[in-house]
């Protein structure tokens, strides 16, 4: 029999929603009532729960990875960026990185690009294509896209980024958001003047990398800028840059105020890292780190997923840097990571990490947690 205790509900905040769970108590079932520690995300009509955002990664986020992610504990994923300008042509590779699996929704596809009226072009036709969430990237450094003003560069010049978000809101019935830098360089922290204009252009939500464009990956995002941004704006923040433990992200959450966190590099090959966020965020303890061989075995499926939805010749380079991710922290994997480098087919590299895997459970000692 089911017995049902008086909730013992913790509230530690508004807004926040209580979820059932049964926990054993003296031998029987009590219901108790384990207590969201923070708020959902709202952008427009979608409350995002958890506030996890899978960070945007060109060549990684596909709709593969976002689908086989998301149910660790992502509330949101974003596409990999995509060029305004390619969109027009409507390429199979363009229209594939806007694809979605079905399974990731809410999806928001992120567009780059330094002309106003192509880029509302674009929201439209990837509107069209099913994006919940129109994002637009005034975040990325890399020269291939700065040379033509795109990406982080747009940041030097906020009349630019300004028209860019206007035009982008008034060509779509969704809701736009901006992932930015803190501006090109530490001369110029342009990040809470384009995030005030995005505010007053209608813009939904403002992901920041607290890094500048200058930094590319050097030094370490500055969450006490986000928490100025949080501090400066009304729309939802959600603070971005160097999350890589579940405590310390709860932590930056809560002292930064922000309304969510994106989290990229730190799960890749260790979704498990959501799981535990998502756990702290819903009141919960999170569970064990899985074993070395039980994290390979979401690696085989990850790869034979890979295999089925893109075909060998494509999936067998992409997944071997994320064989490489999955094996961080293994005793042997250095050896093991460079015999898989020189596999060519799908079969041999599963065969190899199947053999792992059974060398782990053999002698589960030699995996280091
Ligand atoms: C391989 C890779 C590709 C990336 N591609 C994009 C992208 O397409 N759009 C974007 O806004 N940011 C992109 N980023 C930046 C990430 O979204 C994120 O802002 C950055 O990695 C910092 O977060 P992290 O410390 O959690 O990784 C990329 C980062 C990496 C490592």
């Amino acid at each position: 029999m089911i017995r049902v205790s008086a909730p013992a509900l913790i509230q530690v905040g508004s807004g926040l929603h209580p979820k059932k769970v049964a926990a054993p108590c003296h031998g029987a079932l009590y219901w108790t009532v384990m207590a969201r520690v923070v708020s959902a995300l709202r952008i427009g009509p979608h409350e995002i729960w958890p506030p996890i955002v899978l960070a945007p990664m060109s060549g990684v986020t596909n709709r593969t990875l976002r689908a086989l992610y998301k149910p660790f504990g992502f509330g949101l994923t974003v596409t990999e960026f995509v060029s305004s300008n390619a969109l027009q042509f409507g390429s199979a590779r363009t229209m594939e990185m806007i694809d979605q699996h079905g399974l990731e929704q809410p999806v928001s596809t992120q567009l780059w690009g330094n002309d106003p009226a192509i880029m509302a072009q674009a929201a439209k036709i990837v509107r069209e294509c099913g994006a919940d969430i129109v994002d637009i990237n005034f975040g990325c450094p890399a020269p291939k896209v700065t040379k033509t003003e795109g990406g982080s560069a747009c940041l030097r010049d906020v009349y630019r980024c300004e028209a860019i978000m206007r035009a982008v809101v008034a060509a779509v019935d969704c809701p736009v958001t901006i992932k930015m830098r803190l501006g090109w360089t530490e001369n110029d922290l342009v990040f809470i003047d384009v995030a005030k204009r995005a505010q007053a252009a209608g813009v939904q939500a403002v992901t920041l990398h607290a890094r500048t464009a200058k930094q590319l990956y050097r030094g370490s995002a500055d969450w006490q800028r986000i928490a100025e941004l949080k501090a400066a704006i009304d729309i939802p923040v959600i603070g971005n840059g160097d999350l890589t433990d579940a405590h310390a992200a709860l932590a930056r959450m809560r002292e930064s105020g922000v309304d969510g966190v994106m989290l990229g590099r730190a799960t890749l090959g260790n979704p498990w890292l959501v799981s535990a966020l998502r756990a702290l965020m819903n009141g919960e303890v999170p569970a064990p780190h899985p074993s070395a061989a039980d994290r390979l075995r979401f690696a085989v499926v990850h790869y034979e997923t890979m295999v089925a939805e893109w075909g060998e010749a494509r999936a067998v380079p992409q997944m071997r840097k994320h064989l490489g991710y999955y094996l961080k922290g293994f005793y042997g994997a250095s050896d093991l990571r460079e015999r898989l480098m020189r596999t060519l087919t799908a079969a041999e590299t599963l065969g190899l990490v199947r053999q792992t895997i059974a060398r782990l459970e053999s002698v589960p000692e030699c995996a280091v947690a």
